[in-house]
């Protein structure tokens, strides 16, 4: 595997989620695997669990890592061509980038949506200069519009919190408030992924939200946010800004004062209408916005056992790429 963006990447998903219960079971069994490899971690942006579950996987399988804090002692980045470089930005990414590749053997890149420009955030201009210039394997650990790692541990976390073997399971994605702008990575992913799942899944968001169709597919979108939670075994909640799909003057932006649109912060309201579902979100998440203290601590909440699945995750992704040294 010499890119990893979109779920098509790692091939047949029940392969993939068989690997990631094989890993699960033994963590160091591939630990031969990475020897004298090495793994660069670029984040242009900050990161919890991403950057430690990452180093982790990369541990587990024998490798070498080398984490780079772009914006924090390393020389700051120009990343559009054609500029004049007067400003702040010292190094252009495209020297920065081959020298970073010479001294490793794969390279994750996080790099988030501006927000400002939709197609250049759209055509991974960042990630795909990596892809380019480095000459190595490259995997997203959440790029302008993906975030496949976050999503396949999320699939991890579902298929093992699914006890019905007769029946598939309602999976609901749902947007909540937040105060900011936040990109459609997270959401992007997460429904690429349960499309491609043996899930039934449910969109919900207020009108205005509506993420790329790359990404949604066919898959149904339900306004009313009760009426797509009625029966739901997973709710998925995570905020997105506008994408500009239906409005492409909004890209980006929040549509309503967030004041407004609490009655979509999950709570036990909307809980109780559900198949005792389980709650997800990918964290950090902010509490009273995005859902309650109660739901959150409650007992059907997976958020700690879905960011735990992040390291298995990127073992799996790993591990394709050096067997593809
Ligand atoms: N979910 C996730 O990617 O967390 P971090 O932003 O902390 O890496």
């Amino acid at each position: 595997m010499k890119s990893f963006l979109n779920v098509q990447d790692l091939g047949d998903l029940r392969q993939a989620l068989a690997e990631a219960q094989e890993i699960k079971q033994d963590r160091f069994k591939y630990v031969e695997m990475g020897k004298n490899k090495t793994a660069l971690l670029v984040f242009f942006n900050n990161s919890l669990r991403t950057r430690l579950s990452t180093q982790k996987a990369a541990l587990n399988l024998g490798m070498n890592v080398i984490v780079l804090d772009v914006n924090a002692g390393a020389w700051k980045l120009e990343t559009e061509h054609g500029v004049i470089m007067d400003g702040d930005k010292s190094e252009h990414l495209l020297e920065a980038i081959p020298v970073m590749a010479s001294y490793c053997d794969v390279i994750g890149i996080r790099s988030f949506a501006g927000l400002t420009d939709r197609d250049y955030d759209y055509s991974e201009t960042v990630y795909n200069q990596f892809v380019k210039y480095s000459g190595k394997p490259v995997f997203a650990m959440e790029t302008a519009t993906v975030h496949p790692l976050q999503a396949f541990a999320d699939l991890i976390t579902i298929e093992e919190n699914w006890k019905n073997s007769q029946q598939r399971p309602k999976v609901v994605l749902t947007w909540a408030p937040h105060p900011k702008s936040l990109p459609q990575a997270v959401p992007n992913s997460f429904a690429e992924w349960m499309n491609a799942a043996d899930v039934d899944f449910v969109i919900t968001h207020p009108e205005g939200y509506e993420l790329d169709p790359r990404f949604v597919g066919n898959v149904r979108v339900e306004y009313n946010q009760t009426k797509a939670f009625e029966g739901a075994d997973f709710i998925y909640a995570k905020n997105w800004s506008c994408p500009g799909v239906t409005c492409p003057d909004k890209y980006g932006h929040i549509l309503q004062d967030y004041h407004t649109m609490m009655d979509w912060t999950v709570s036990a309201r909307q809980m109780a209408v559900t198949n005792n579902g389980h709650f997800m979100h990918c964290l950090p998440v902010r509490r009273g916005m995005i859902v309650t203290d109660e739901v959150i601590e409650g007992p059907d909440s997976l958020v700690i056992p879905e960011a735990a699945n992040r390291e298995i995750s990127a073992t799996v992704v790993l591990k394709r790429i050096l067997q593809s040294l």
